[in-house]
């Protein structure tokens, strides 16, 4: 037989719960919870959108002409085959300094906006551009490039001999992709 005494007391306890529940500082809780949860996820995507070829391809396929000669690379096959996007060889993996140039980069924003770069202007400004690429990719010992071409992407062994003569070499004498693979996706440019 039920206790009709406890089932109340059990009953306004339920309802003490609820009203405590209902306090709106304590609402702010999981709706905060809720936010953080939505914030990080689009936080996320937009770090993955941002990533994807098309976002480059907005500013620059109008203002220089990079993603055609990108097209035309052994980098970027076909639409459904692509060897390395933009952003795998531009963008860093890891996160600090993915974080540096998502936010230098905004300022690109800004230059889009004012029109700096122009297809007119582009090989005047190139050199500029190029050589903040070479710096970055020496500086990083190429960390791009050696994240795909790694292992079994870069076994000497069945590289033809002038490749493998000149990679076996590449660390005593303290070279870097870069320092030899200039103008793999784009024009290549000679800088004195
Ligand atoms: C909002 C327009 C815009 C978008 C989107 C954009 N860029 Fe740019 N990008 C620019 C502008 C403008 C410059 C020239 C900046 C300058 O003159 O200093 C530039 C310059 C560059 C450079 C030259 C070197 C450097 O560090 O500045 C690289 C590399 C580059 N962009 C790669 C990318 C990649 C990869 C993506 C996609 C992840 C991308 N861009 C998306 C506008 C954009
Ligand atoms: C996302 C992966 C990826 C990245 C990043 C990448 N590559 Fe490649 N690369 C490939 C694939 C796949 C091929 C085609 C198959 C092969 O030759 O290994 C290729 C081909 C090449 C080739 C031979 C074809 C040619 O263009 O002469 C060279 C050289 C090369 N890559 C150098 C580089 C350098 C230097 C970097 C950094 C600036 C780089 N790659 C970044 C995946 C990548
Ligand atoms: C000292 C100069 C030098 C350095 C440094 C160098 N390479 Fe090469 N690499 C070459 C030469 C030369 C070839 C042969 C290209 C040719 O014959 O057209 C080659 C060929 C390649 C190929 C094509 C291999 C094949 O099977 O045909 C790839 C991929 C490649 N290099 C990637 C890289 C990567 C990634 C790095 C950095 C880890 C690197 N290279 C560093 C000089 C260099
Ligand atoms: C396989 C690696 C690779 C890919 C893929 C790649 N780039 Fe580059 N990019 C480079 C390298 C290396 C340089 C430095 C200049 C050079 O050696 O060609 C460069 C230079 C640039 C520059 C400076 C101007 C110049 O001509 O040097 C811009 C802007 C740029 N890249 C944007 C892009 C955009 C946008 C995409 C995609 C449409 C892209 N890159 C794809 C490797 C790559």
């Amino acid at each position: 037989m039920d206790d009709p005494t406890s089932s109340a007391s059990a009953l306004s306890r339920r309802e003490r719960l609820w009203r405590w529940l209902k306090k709106p500082w304590l609402l702010s809780i999981p709706i905060g919870i809720y936010l953080l949860v939505i914030g990080l996820a689009g936080f996320q995507s937009v770090m993955v959108a941002s990533n994807q070829n098309v976002f480059c391809f907005s500013c620059h396929l109008k203002m220089d002409t990079i993603v055609q000669e990108y097209k035309a690379s052994p980098h970027y096959v076909s639409e459904d085959k692509v060897h390395a996007t933009c952003a795998d060889c531009h963008v860093p993996h890891e996160f600090v300094d993915k974080m540096r140039v998502k936010i230098t980069a905004t300022a690109d924003i800004y230059y889009m906006f004012i029109g700096k770069i122009t297809k007119e202007n582009f090989e005047q400004e190139r050199p500029r551009l190029a050589q903040r690429v070479w710096d970055d990719m020496t500086a990083e010992n190429s960390a791009n490039c050696r994240h795909c071409h790694v292992g079994d992407n870069f076994d000497l062994s069945k590289q033809p001999q002038r490749a493998r003569l000149n990679h076996q070499q590449m660390d005593a004498r303290g070279e870097t992709c870069i320092d030899c693979h200039t103008g793999i996706a784009h024009k290549r440019i000679t800088v004195e």
